[in-house]
């Protein structure tokens, strides 16, 4: 069954001049760009957004480093595309990303206190759901 997923290119993507790379790999795959939006991300957004790592050492760092620049917010659709761009990031540890994934040829191990790697993507129906609404509340 089609699905819609919650994409970000995040501001170390952004910065980078990743953009175009990203959406072309999701366009050259075949998914769908349902929506497509330039943003600074509010204080607001993304504590909703990761709600789940509140209390991770990791967690204040992650929002500093998600606040420190534009990053590019996009629901893509097709079918078990949620799984599907999940593979196409690659895991979570740019060292550990196999190449060939998004991650994997585009992001490395800085020495932070957070990752930097370019993407998230959401990690199940409910999730999309919930994160399309912080992204896109006007609707997507
Ligand atoms: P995402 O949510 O961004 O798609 O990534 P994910 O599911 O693969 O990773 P998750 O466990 O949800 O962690 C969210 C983001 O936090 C940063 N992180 N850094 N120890 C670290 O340095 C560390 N752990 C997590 C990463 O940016 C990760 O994508
Ligand atoms: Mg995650």
């Amino acid at each position: 069954m089609s699905e819609r997923t919650l994409i970000l290119v995040k501001p170390d993507g952004v910065e980078r001049g990743l953009v175009g790379d990203v959406l072309a790999r999701i366009e050259r795959k075949g998914y769908v760009l349902e929506q497509l939006s330039l943003v600074r991300a509010t204080a607001d957004q993304l504590a909703a957004h990761y709600a789940e790592h509140e209390g991770k050492p990791f967690y204040q760092p992650l929002v500093d480093f998600m606040s420190s620049g534009p990053i590019v917010a996009l629901v893509a659709s097709g079918d078990d595309v949620i799984r599907g761009f999940r593979v196409m990031a690659g895991v979570s540890d740019p060292t550990e990303a196999a190449p060939g994934t998004i991650r994997g040829d585009l992001s490395r191990d800085w020495g932070e206190k957070v990752q930097k790697n370019i993407v998230h993507g959401s990690d199940s129906v409910e999730s999309a759901q919930r994160e399309i609404a912080i992204w896109f509340p006007t609707g997507a």
